[in-house]
């Protein structure tokens, strides 16, 4: 069985079809890289998927239990979680209150969520910026910060919107290393990304969204070749 199943969920914004009809099934610890041109309905497909925003049509069940229409942190709290494209620290805490805040939905002591804190900020390599002030940090550094506080929830499935974006080649070869280790850890990957190498270097398996909808999925190589995927990149950066 699946362990996140997408039924024809659609998302419509006064007569603006942003997502359209997305049947997926993903299964336990799969790593699913998601492209498509600008505006494809990427970032709307996370929102309705972790309970941001409501589908106009469709279902998603997860782990077998129907979750449509779920607020998002009984979603989140039910292991489904997502990153930001825009990231939304709270710029008024050090990294480790941003990430203890994050480990408290799910740990019930402040100390058990501080501990648990230290362990994830030192997976995404931050241990050495823990008192460090958000507002001052780099694009890489916030961009990990970003992946601390949502694996600091201890999903079963991750939710990533452009997690490399922002920043330079050098930063991204170590980014897509600790990627990598995810599914090992018991993860299920979603990875919504525009930097092609990344996607090839972890996507198992591939989704083209084009206008809302999904125009292809399978093998990320054969994928990439097929004329319909050019044709909708056409006028936008070659993928
Ligand atoms: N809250 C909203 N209200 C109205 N329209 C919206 C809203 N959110 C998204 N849209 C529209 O829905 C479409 C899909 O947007 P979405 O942000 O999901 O695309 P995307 O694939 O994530 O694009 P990008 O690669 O640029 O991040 C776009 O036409 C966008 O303008
Ligand atoms: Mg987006």
């Amino acid at each position: 069985m699946s362990l996140l199943c997408i039924e024809g969920l659609s998302k419509s914004f006064s007569g603006l079809h942003a997502v359209r009809e997305v049947n997926l099934e993903v299964s336990e610890r799969e790593f699913l890289g998601i492209i498509g041109p600008n505006g494809a309905g990427k970032t709307t497909l996370f929102s309705l998927l972790s309970g941001e925003q409501l589908p106009t049509e469709g279902r998603v069940t997860f782990d077998g239990t129907d979750i449509t229409g779920w607020p998002a942190h009984k979603i989140a709290k039910a292991g489904l979680v997502r990153t930001f494209q825009l990231m939304r620290p709270f710029e008024s805490m050090s990294v480790l209150e941003n990430v203890t805040v994050a480990a408290l939905s799910r740990r019930h002591s402040r100390e058990d969520a501080r501990r648990h804190a230290l362990e994830v900020l030192d997976r995404v390599q931050l241990s050495d910026q823990v008192g460090g002030n958000v507002s001052t940090m780099s694009t890489a550094s916030l961009k990990r910060l970003e992946l601390a506080r949502a694996l600091a929830m201890e999903p079963r499935v991750l939710l990533l919107d452009e997690v490399l974006a922002g920043l330079v080649p050098v930063e991204r070869a170590p980014m897509i290393d600790l990627l990598r280790t995810l599914p090992e850890q018991g993860l299920t990957v979603l990875f919504v990304e525009h930097i092609m190498a990344a996607i090839m270097a972890l996507s198992e398996r591939l989704v083209v969204m084009h206008e809302g909808a999904v125009l292809t999925m399978g093998d990320p190589r054969t994928v990439v070749e097929d004329r319909r995927v050019v044709e909708a990149y056409l006028g936008e950066e070659t993928p």
